[in-house]
């Protein structure tokens, strides 16, 4: 187990850890500074997912991630939060080849953003990278399931646990996770009874994305459940609020008073005796 880093009032990974089997944690991606001071008062833990690289960047995969990226939006949301858990995103690239390398990105994404913890995507594959990460002192949650730094390699995202073996292969991976060291793990993409067997057989908190309502905690990308992906959304998304349709209504009635010369009105420009010297 990690020593326990020092997070002052924040939530810290131990928090988290001791959250097995309670009141279910929430955890949603984020990563920008305005979005993480609206989500921070409501959250457990903020996620700078690699997600970002599709979400605000476009890219079609999250292999379009960079380590500065990363870095940049950790900085980002920890500017913009004091109370819940941050964990920055493991870029594709910065850590499969080797513990070493593992670690010295690990302490950078640390080191550049001051974020509680980070998160890398595998099982058995990456034990080690894990164990190692963790006995430098830094907290590190897994992520288990359908992973989308392998999307390309898997041929598309496809729900994972549908057959004996690969259910197996499911259960060795959420061991190995615990086995190494790892305060949570994210299960994404898999048979719900799967998602919530594993939940009862290890002793981290599961965390579902697509997984089950049985999993100690869950959560979604910030984009999807307030209505802000503009392509396909996936199934297990329920999108609380609609801001694809508010911010095209903005601009449609801006462009309509811009051009009808509705806008700016008096109540938007300075006259000369007004007194304000501050815009
Ligand atoms: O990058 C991300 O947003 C994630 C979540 C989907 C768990 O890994």
């Amino acid at each position: 187990m990690a020593p326990e880093r020092s997070t002052g009032n924040r939530i810290g990974a131990e928090d988290i850890r001791r959250r097995k089997g309670g009141v279910p944690i929430v955890c949603l991606t984020a990563y920008t500074y305005p979005v993480a001071r609206m989500l921070d008062a409501h959250v457990d833990l903020l996620l700078v997912g690699d997600s970002v690289a599709m979400v605000l960047h476009g890219h079609a995969t999250t292999l379009g991630a960079s380590l500065e990226m990363m870095i940049a939006h950790g900085q980002a949301v920890m500017r913009g939060s004091t109370k819940a858990c941050v964990v920055v995103d493991m870029p594709a690239g910065s850590y499969e080849t080797s513990a070493a390398e593992a670690v010295a990105s690990a302490q950078r994404i640390v080191e550049e953003t001051g974020c509680q913890a980070v998160k890398l995507e595998g099982g058995v594959g990456v034990a080690e990278q894990i164990a190692a990460i963790v006995a430098e002192g830094i907290p590190v949650m897994g992520h288990i399931g359908l992973q989308p730094q392998s999307v390309e390699k898997d041929g598309g995202y496809k729900i994972k646990g549908r057959t004996e073996e690969n259910i197996a292969a499911l259960f060795r991976d959420a061991e190995a996770v615990e086995r190494a060291g790892a305060f949570s793990v994210v299960i994404e993409g898999t048979v719900e009874t799967v998602a919530s067997d594993i939940t009862r057989h290890i002793a981290i908190p599961t965390i579902g994305i697509g997984a089950s309502g049985d999993c100690d905690g869950q959560i979604l990308v910030i984009d999807d459940m307030i209505g802000m992906t503009v392509d396909r959304v996936p199934k297990f998304v329920k999108e609380y609020a609609n801001l694809r349709d508010t911010i095209s209504d903005a601009a449609a009635r801006y462009a309509a008073e811009v051009r009808g010369h509705a806008f700016p009105g008096p109540d938007h420009v300075f006259s000369a005796t007004s007194g304000k010297d501050k815009v």
